[in-house]
């Protein structure tokens, strides 16, 4: 086993043994590259997507809020080009029924050497031709199953956006340029899933689609980038594990004109968890012609009329939390003993305080349950008298749990705490009626 696997499989098993993720449908066995979020992981991505929700909708005046269903017409498929050219090249071993990846380096074969063979099975002469597979999952609407009656689980949520863009430019009174933002799943029927929540067959997405008069899509690319890049760092990634990939021509989605991944140094290497697209009017141009609806926009400055450009920044949730996770994991020595950590960032964290009564008498309980209490109206907080301290402090380190609150003999004396804060390991005594102030203040550092 390499070490780059050992972290991951450290990670996997923290996130079992913590409550972060779970396979799915695991009792039966599991489903395929398809996960669940438990009490723990739910917080964190909840956390990430309203922060993301925040920094591009709300606190924007340029930025307007979408809920689009995951199913819609089969003909939006076909015009954003998904039907013709979301594929993957498949090649299938007759004799083993295995199928590859066309370009899976295993069935290359030594040079010089054209007769390749079966990567699993070892049979040569079994492999037939490349051909292409749709990534999309089909189902059928209504009671009958035929072809009249498929409709697609979206492949991403931006299709959404563009066939509602007239709908929101005209109830919400924005003016070009603007955008439009929305979080929601998308399905992609993967062939080569896999390391975790990285690649999976169900996921969300956080998107948000630019809509820009042609000619300024250039500038307004920048802008994007930068800002999206602002908006991690206020995450605390770590910058050096962050750097930017430029699609060459070869790589460029069907619907893009120039592409930025921003990817993230993970445990098996560096890979992409964002992307920056200049779409152009590839879309709305393309649901303008198959829907025969025209979706101009009529620029009330010169009377000019244009389909707008688009440029998109694309963000998996999960993903992203991965990202979070993985920056966050640490293993360290705190006196004389080995602590894992997870050094999420205080806003992204699930629990923001644990309250914990050093033993279960002489009225810290009861004080700790006020305590307790007095915070659950403002934060995420955890009561946990099970086992010794230090037990339970390293539990919070690997929940990431920013401050502990202990209640001690001296706390129900003079109405003291002590916060022990989970990076520094710093103990410092706070009045219990200071208690909500002090943790605002802390969050907000
Ligand atoms: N609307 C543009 C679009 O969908 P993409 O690069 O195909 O672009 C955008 O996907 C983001 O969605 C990726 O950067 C990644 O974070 C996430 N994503 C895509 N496929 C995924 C998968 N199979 N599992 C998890 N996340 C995925």
């Amino acid at each position: 086993m390499s070490p780059t696997d050992n972290v991951m499989e450290k990670l996997v098993s923290l996130c079992k043994r913590r409550g972060f993720v779970f396979q799915s449908s695991e009792i039966y066995g599991g489903l395929g590259s398809v996960w669940d979020y438990g009490p723990l992981g739910v917080e964190l991505k909840k956390n990430i997507k309203e922060r993301w929700w925040r920094s591009m909708v709300q606190e924007r005046d340029d930025v307007e809020g979408l809920d689009a269903a995951i199913l819609m017409h089969p003909k939006v498929w076909e015009a954003s080009g998904h039907v013709a050219t979301f594929t993957d090249p498949l090649v299938d071993c007759k004799q083993c029924k295995n199928r590859f990846r066309a370009d899976d380096p295993r069935l290359k074969g030594p040079p010089g050497q054209p007769d390749t063979k079966c990567p699993v099975c070892g049979n040569k002469g079994t492999l037939t031709e490349a051909r292409r597979f749709n990534l999309m999952f089909k189902t059928f609407m209504g009671p009958v199953e035929e072809a009249a009656a498929v409709v697609f689980l979206r492949p991403e949520t931006a299709q959404g956006i563009y066939v509602n863009y007239l709908n929101v430019l005209q109830s919400s009174r924005q003016k070009i340029p603007f955008g439009i933002a929305q979080i929601g799943k998308a399905f992609r029927n993967e062939i080569t899933p896999g390391n975790f929540i990285f690649r999976t067959r169900e996921f969300e997405q956080m998107e948000m689609q630019f809509f820009v008069k042609p000619g300024t899509e250039g500038q307004w690319f920048e802008f994007w980038r930068a800002e999206r890049m602002k908006w991690l760092q206020s995450l605390g990634i770590r910058p050096e594990r962050l750097r930017w990939h430029q699609h060459g021509k070869d790589e460029l989605a069907h619907y893009a004109k120039d592409a930025f991944d921003i990817e993230y140094e993970f445990p098996f290497g560096w890979s992409e968890f964002e992307g920056i697209h200049n779409r152009t009017d590839f879309d709305l141009a393309n649901h303008q012609r198959h829907s025969g609806k025209k979706l101009e926009y009529l620029d009330p400055a010169t009377n000019e009329r244009f389909v707008p450009y688009v440029v998109e920044t694309s963000a998996g949730a999960d993903r992203t939390a991965l990202v979070v996770l993985c920056d966050a994991y640490r293993e360290e020595e705190v006196e004389g003993e080995q602590r894992v950590v997870l050094k999420l960032h205080p806003a992204l964290a699930p629990l923001t305080a644990a309250v914990l009564p050093l033993v279960n008498k002489d009225g810290m309980p009861e004080l700790a349950r006020r305590i307790y209490d007095g915070l659950r109206p403002h934060f995420h907080a955890f009561y946990d008298d099970g086992g010794s301290i230090g037990r339970r402090y390293r539990r919070q380190d690997e929940a990431g749990t920013p401050f502990g609150i202990t209640v001690d003999g001296q706390s129900t004396q003079d109405q003291t705490v002590t916060v022990r804060d989970r990076d520094t390991l710093k103990q410092e005594r706070v009045a219990v009626d200071r208690l909500v102030a002090y943790l605002g203040e802390k969050l907000k550092e």
